[in-house]
């Protein structure tokens, strides 16, 4: 057998196994694991010796090239993914948004037409849904059998996305006819829409109080709404970036009964609390993200749940600002900040530093909660998500003793801080691959705008 790529000498790490192998590629695809493949006539030979070998890490929450509060997320699909395969992730699904009126396609269309030609790394969209009429329900069902098997829908942000719980039952009930999984931004918005304008009212307009006007009580009714409103529709659900212990009680209690209840928590969310704020004038701006910043011991309810398959995945919400004149639009009012803060490059290293540095769980659940679920979850599996022949060549040539401190003055993100500065990692990518394509060697990209390919999504199928 002939490869494009050996990869000799590595410890394959999976979901589930841990073992030492040599890896071939071919045409994109993992062709051979075994001990001594044979190097003769292999184009390129990695030697992984001392390294894991683990499958691409994925990434099911972005918001790259996304218009917000009057500004647009400073990363498009170049800078994004680049920045995404820097940090060892090779497959990306970011949301289409439907505006009010519009078709779903039309949605899709716009964002096709941001990635196509600028992607790096191989992507696929969830469609957010903000205008249910009878037409658009029979699209989100077809739209399952052209690939695209999620649709977001917000129970927050009155006025923009927010939808009422008819809406949300209805597509509920489409989803689980099509096979689709329904995302849920879960915080109860009409509540939190008073708190805030009573905190403006009087005059509280700093950063602090985006976090202090969102009480997790509002993150858990939500929650417990969605998971109630799914268990009725007969759908999953798929609560995204979960920030409290409150919502994880309810996310626990649904998966305890057996329900489709899937939750993801971010690296913000493992690393960061409302102490953030602690910081002189409008720095805190930085930290204005929605789900808001918790006090600290919520971090490590969450790694627990992490450990207990209790929350299934990692993902980042990554929707970069600048501090510069983007965060600065809402330095009188806190509710004029663009909501969003930069992750998508440093995921990996975060929670394999907590995770498996940190003493909270194995190698094999990092890769679950990076790769494997998300792949399960959002129809990539097994093309993407593990290593074994016949699996696209996402690969990561993972050092486990790397160790970077991160920075906006070397990170790759457009975007002028990180949510992470000054924070230690202990584990990091050397070189990362795409369907065998080199994208990242030792700390330089080789790879390709363009490279990455639009990723026709299966339907769910867990149950
Ligand atoms: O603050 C956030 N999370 N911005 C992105 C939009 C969302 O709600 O995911
Ligand atoms: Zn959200
Ligand atoms: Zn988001």
């Amino acid at each position: 057998m002939r490869f494009d790529t050996l990869i000799r000498n590595g410890i394959i790490a999976t979901a589930t196994d841990t073992f030492a192998s040599d890896l071939g590629i071919a045409d994109g695809k993992i062709v051979a694991l075994g001990q001594n493949l044979p190097a003769e006539g292999a184009t390129n030979i990695v030697d992984a010796a001392g390294n894991y070998v683990i499958p691409g890490g994925i990434d099911v929450h972005t918001h790259l090239d996304m218009p917000f509060g009057g500004t647009k997320s400073a990363d498009d699909f170049e800078s994004g993914t680049i920045a995404a395969a820097f940090g060892g992730t090779t497959t990306l699904i970011d949301f289409a948004i439907q505006q009010k009126g519009q078709t779903l396609r039309t949605a899709l269309d716009t964002w096709w037409k941001k990635a196509d030609g600028k992607a790096a790394i191989d992507y696929g969209f969830h469609c957010i849904v903000t205008d249910l009429p009878e037409a658009r329900l029979e699209e989100m069902k077809s739209l399952a059998g052209e690939g695209v098997t999620s649709f977001k829908l917000f129970m927050a942000y009155p006025g923009v996305f927010m939808v009422e719980d008819a809406l949300i039952f209805k597509a509920m009930l489409a989803a689980s006819d099509s096979g689709s999984m329904i995302c849920m931004h879960a915080e109860n918005g009409g509540a939190i829409d008073v708190i805030v304008r009573r905190a403006l009212a009087e005059g509280k307009t700093a950063p602090k109080y985006h976090a202090l006007t969102r009480p997790t009580t509002a993150e858990a009714e939500a929650t417990g709404r969605a998971i109630a409103l799914a268990e009725m529709a007969g759908s999953p659900v798929y609560i995204v970036h979960l920030s409290c212990s409150e919502a994880l009680e309810r996310v626990r209690e649904a998966r305890d009964r057996g329900l489709p209840v899937y939750a993801e928590t971010c690296p913000q969310y493992l690393y960061l609390s409302i102490e953030n704020f602690d910081v002189p004038g409008f720095e805190g701006a930085k930290y204005v993200f929605t789900p808001p910043l918790r006090e600290k011991w919520h971090q490590e309810r969450l790694w627990k749940g992490l450990a207990a398959d209790q929350l299934q995945v990692v993902s980042t919400d990554h929707c970069p600002f600048c501090y510069k004149e983007q965060k600065e639009l809402g330095k009188d009012d806190f509710t004029k900040i663009p909501n969003g803060g930069p992750g998508i490059e440093h995921r990996l290293s975060l929670v394999f530093t907590g995770g498996v540095h940190g003493g909270r769980f194995s190698v094999n659940r990092f890769v679950e909660t990076v790769s494997t679920a998300p792949a399960k979850l959002f129809g990539l599996y097994p093309r993407k998500g593990t290593i074994a022949v016949g699996s696209d060549a996402d690969l990561v040539i993972f050092d486990p003793n790397l160790e970077q401190v991160i920075s906006a003055a070397t990170h790759h993100m457009r975007v002028d801080y990180s949510m992470f500065e000054g924070i230690k990692v202990k584990g990091a990518p050397r070189q990362v691959f795409s369907r065998g394509r080199l994208l990242i060697d030792d700390g330089k990209f080789v790879g390709r705008a363009g490279h990455g390919e639009f990723i026709k999504r299966q339907r769910y199928n867990l149950r």
